[in-house]
């Protein structure tokens, strides 16, 4: 049994767990490094690996804030002979992918080192799979269908939300079907994760707003996942906790380091919830309107995940106690409806509070485009773990609801 299917076997029906001689838990951490200043480990990290020939991946956005310039004296240090990637957009292509493992080719690069967002870490990934079992990356869209080992990974996030630096998937935009397709094994689990939360300082107010809700969509979504465990319970938790506390602050006051360090524990926690408890309609959702609108991930489920929220709550408000908890909601006292009605509006709130649109309306979404990303979404690999299944028209209806 692959390890996602050992996962959603194990599942533990919260709040009923079945009998304890029945429960079964893995997961799935690469090594972690944590803490501000922690980027002059990235040359030793990939060199413990084994790599001398590292291909870093990176974006303008990136490099513009001089992160790759700052990093460089620590791969030199190692005797490290590193090639620079960048030439990538938000939301990555396959073709990018492609034109990014030639250049891996071309220079005999031997390991991955990605300095960025989710969209660096995926391409990098993706670059990763290519090099150890060939073939074009679309070839390899779904669960545990990686077969040969794959070069050192180290991933360093520059962004609060990603959690794609201890994730197992890797997630690509298709570029002639429009649509994101992911890519999920064992095998895309990065060997070492460097979280410096002084990246994150760098990064525009908007930018910290998207990716900090992501990364609450990540810990909302894990938690009251088919899947979730008590070891991805408990991270899930205490990353929507992060997120409660520093996400405003860090979109108020970009050099509020403090913030940063909360947002990139919550990006860690919720990342490290998610690839082992997998996600929910918010993101089965999202994959398909981002995929074929290129928007912004996290301001797409910052906008869809009350509304999945509500309609999960409808059939599981159980699960949501806990998630109210965490976001500061006084539960005790409150029927579970109430409970989640509270943590829904408590989204809404910091939604609002960030600057985040009311609806799809606002990004040009076209409704008629609505029945296609129902169609799709059910066939996203997220969709399997949301707690209430799911049809087209709930879909549809919750796409119109966020509309
Ligand atoms: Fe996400």
């Amino acid at each position: 049994m692959s390890q996602l299917g050992a996962t959603r076997a194990a599942a533990i029906e919260a709040p009923t767990a079945p009998p304890a001689s029945r429960r079964v838990s893995k997961f799935l951490v690469p090594e972690v490094i944590f803490g501000i200043g922690t980027l002059a480990e990235i040359g030793g990290a990939v060199r413990r690996v084994g790599g001398q020939r590292p291909l870093v991946v990176s974006d303008a956005g990136v490099l513009g804030a001089g992160w790759v310039e700052r990093a460089a004296p620590h791969l030199a240090e190692v005797g490290l002979e590193w090639r620079l990637w960048s030439e990538l957009t938000p939301n990555p292509k396959d073709y990018e992918v492609q034109a990014a493992f030639e250049r891996y080719l071309e220079h005999d690069c031997d390991a991955l080192l990605a300095i960025g967002g989710g969209s660096c870490i995926d391409l990098a990934k993706a670059v990763a799979l290519l090099s150890g079992n060939g073939g074009r990356i679309l070839d390899y869209v779904g669960i545990d269908r990686v077969q040969q080992p794959i070069p050192p990974m180290v991933m360093v996030p520059s962004t609060g939300g990603t959690g794609a630096d201890v994730s197992q998937f890797c997630v690509i935009t298709d570029s002639s079907r429009l649509l994101k397709v992911t890519i999920g094994g064992r095998a895309l689990v990065p060997d070492i994760s460097v979280t410096d939360p002084a990246l994150l300082a760098t990064m525009s107010p908007e930018l910290t707003a998207h990716t900090g809700l992501d990364a609450l969509s990540h810990a909302i979504e894990s938690c009251v996942s088919d899947a979730c465990d008590f070891l991805s319970r408990g991270y899930a938790l205490d990353a929507i906790r992060m997120v409660a506390a520093h996400l405003p602050r860090a979109v108020a006051d970009p050099h509020d380091l403090a913030a940063r360090e909360g947002m990139a524990r919550a990006s860690l926690e919720a990342g490290l919830a998610f690839t082992n408890a997998l996600l929910g309609a918010t993101h089965a959702i999202s994959h398909q309107i981002g995929g074929a609108l290129d928007l912004p991930h996290g301001l797409l489920n910052a906008i869809l995940m009350p509304h999945v929220m509500r309609f999960n709550a409808e059939t599981h408000p159980q699960r949501y106690v806990e998630v109210a908890r965490a976001l500061g909601v006084a539960v005790d006292g409150l029927d579970a409806r109430t409970a989640a009605e509270a943590a829904v509006e408590r989204v809404e709130a910091l939604g609002r509070e960030l600057g985040i649109p009311p609806g799809l309306r606002s990004l040009g979404i076209d409704p008629g485009d609505f029945e296609r990303f129902a169609r799709d979404a059910l066939a996203d690999v997220y969709m399997t773990t949301n707690p209430r299944p799911v049809g087209e028209a709930d879909v549809r209806a919750i796409c119109l609801a966020a509309y």
